[in-house]
């Protein structure tokens, strides 16, 4: 079975780090144009430079998820430089620690704006494209938070699990205009964000991999390249009949 992602158009919010910046990588050396969104000017500039020579190409539309507008000049800029849209990479997203006792207002309200709202507007905007250009793929990067969460997460857990009702709404309702959609369940990966986090709790990388490993029944954590070849397989025609799934990569974690 050949995964191919040649010529199609593919927008990753969350292109700028982690899973986001190597999907996007290897979309652009399979073919693919990709539009990366995000703040950080400087990681996606050097994500450019690196698509430089491949087969496709990687391209950076500055985006703020807390606000909606922005979200919509990020696909109304798809629309007009590429008029189709084949795929949509829903990675961004925060992940900041309270417990239910402990969240404040605004910490809940900073994660649904971003985990949630954010996602439901991309969502919006990436359906009525993909509505007048014959269909797509979506992804929704969810965790294995979104059944009951971890003690320490309550209002990412809740965002989590909005965002799995999105998935299935959307897989439900849309597969008349050729819409698929899958809920990836992203396993415990050191990237960027995850690290931040840790270290701003006193846990060093080499403790985080030790107590995850310890945690997940396949030994380790997740890597970023364990969950990209599953992203390009959910985005290429090779999944055409894969829609409303929770795709699970994470090592068995939570079972
Ligand atoms: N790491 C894990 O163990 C794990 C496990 C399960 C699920 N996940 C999911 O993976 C995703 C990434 O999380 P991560 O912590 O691993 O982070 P990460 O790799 O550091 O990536 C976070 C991405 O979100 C973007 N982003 C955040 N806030 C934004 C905003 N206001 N406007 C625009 N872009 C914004 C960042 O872009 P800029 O920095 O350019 O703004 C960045 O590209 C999340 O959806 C998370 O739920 C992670």
């Amino acid at each position: 079975m050949e995964i191919s992602l040649d010529k199609k158009i593919i927008v990753i919010s969350g292109g700028t780090k982690g899973v986001g910046k190597q999907l996007a990588l290897q979309c652009a050396a399979d073919g693919a144009h990709v539009v990366i969104s995000g703040r950080d000017e400087a990681s996606a500039a050097r994500i450019i430079e690196a698509a430089k020579g491949a087969p496709g190409s990687i391209e950076f539309k500055k985006t703020d998820l807390h606000s909606v507008e922005s979200i919509r000049e990020l696909f109304a800029f798809v629309a007009s430089k590429c008029n189709k849209l084949d795929g949509f990479v829903n990675y961004a997203g925060i992940t900041p620690a309270a417990s239910l006792t402990e969240c404040s207002e605004s910490l809940f309200n900073e994660v649904f704006d971003i985990d949630i709202k954010a996602a439901f507007f991309c969502c919006q905007e990436a359906v009525k494209l993909m509505q007048k250009t014959g269909g797509g793929s979506i992804v929704l990067v969810g965790s294995t938070h979104h059944r009951r969460g971890n003690k320490d997460r309550t209002a990412y857990a809740c965002a989590k699990g909005a965002l799995f009702t999105l998935s299935n709404h959307i897989a439900r309702h849309y597969a008349e205009d050729k819409i698929r959609c899958n809920y990836l369940v992203m396993g415990w990966t050191p990237t960027d964000g995850e690290l931040a986090l840790r270290k701003s709790q006193g846990i060093s990388e080499a403790d985080l991999r030790k107590e995850a490993a310890k945690a997940i029944p396949m030994g380790r954590m997740t890597e970023t390249d364990d969950i990209v070849p599953g992203m390009m397989y959910l985005l290429s025609d090779s999944s055409s009949m894969l829609t409303g799934s929770e795709f699970t990569l994470n090592g068995g974690e939570l079972i």
